[in-house]
C-alpha cells in the first residue's frame, strides 16, 4: 500500500453491510473499506496515460476523493453525491450535489469516471451507467468497487438484513454487464477484488473511441 493512500485516506464512515462482517485477513470493517479503496486507486493507476479529467461519483464524505486527488494532483475532479453537506471544493476538487441518474455535466467530459459502493445506493442502476456513459469522453474508463449479489447467495439472509440496514438494492454480475452493455461499454470487466470476503468486485468498462 501506497504512502500516499496510506495517509490521506481516513474512513470513518460506518456502513453497515460490510462493517458487520470480519474477513479472515482484515479483522473490521475499516480495513476491508480500505482494501476496496486501495484496489479502486490501484486500478486507476494502471492506464498508461494520466486521466485529465475525472468524476467520482456517490463521493460521500469526500475521504476517498482526496486520495484520489492526492494520487492525481494534476487532475481536475469533480465528485457529486445526491446527500453532500459541507464538502468544501479545494484546488482541484469540485464537489457538487447531483444524482447518478440525472448527472448536471456536460457531456463527454470525462477521462474517468469512478464510483465506490455507491452502485448499489442507486435507485436506477441502468439510468446510472447510461449517465456515466454519456458523460464520458471517447475512450474514457469506469471503474466501480461495489458488492455484487451473487457471491452473496451463502449469506443470502444477512444479505437481505444488510439491504435494509443499508437502504441499498444489490445487484448481479450478469445484471451489471447488461447495464454497461446495453449502455454501451466495451471492454468489460468483472472481478473479485483479491484478499477480501468473496463479494467485492471491482468492475471496469471502456466507453468505444
Ligand atoms: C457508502 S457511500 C460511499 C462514499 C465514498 N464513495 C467512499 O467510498 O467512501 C455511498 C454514497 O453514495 C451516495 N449515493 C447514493 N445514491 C446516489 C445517487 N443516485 N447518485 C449519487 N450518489 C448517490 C450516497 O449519498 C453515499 O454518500
Amino acid at each position: 500500500m501506497n504512502d500516499i493512500f496510506r495517509s490521506e485516506v481516513i474512513i470513518i464512515e460506518f456502513v453497515p453491510f460490510i462493517g458487520i462482517f470480519r474477513d479472515t485477513k482484515y479483522k473490521i470493517g475499516v480495513n476491508i473499506l480500505r482494501t476496496i479503496h486501495y484496489a479502486v486507486l490501484n486500478e486507476m493507476s494502471c492506464s498508461q496515460t494520466i486521466p485529465q479529467t475525472i468524476l467520482d461519483v456517490g463521493c460521500g464524505n469526500g475521504a476517498f476523493t482526496q486520495a484520489v486527488s492526492a494520487k492525481f494532483p494534476l487532475s481536475t475532479i469533480t465528485a457529486i453525491d445526491t446527500s453532500i453537506s459541507q464538502l468544501v471544493s479545494s484546488a482541484n476538487i469540485t464537489f457538487m450535489k447531483g444524482s447518478v441518474e440525472q448527472l448536471p455535466l456536460v457531456s463527454e467530459s470525462f477521462d474517468l469516471v469512478i464510483a465506490v459502493l455507491s452502485l448499489h445506493h442507486w435507485k436506477e442502476k441502468n439510468k446510472g451507467i447510461n449517465e456515466i456513459y454519456r458523460v464520458l469522453k471517447k475512450g474514457g474508463r469506469l471503474i466501480i468497487g461495489d458488492p455484487l449479489l451473487e457471491d452473496w447467495m451463502s449469506h443470502y439472509i444477512l444479505g437481505v438484513l444488510m439491504q435494509v440496514l443499508d437502504g441499498g438494492s444489490f445487484t448481479d454480475k450478469k445484471r451489471v454487464s447488461e447495464y454497461l452493455n446495453m449502455a454501451g461499454f466495451e471492454d468489460i470487466s468483472i472481478r473479485l477484488i483479491p484478499n477480501t470476503m468473496k463479494s467485492l468486485y471491482l468492475i471496469t468498462a471502456k466507453k468505444a473511441i
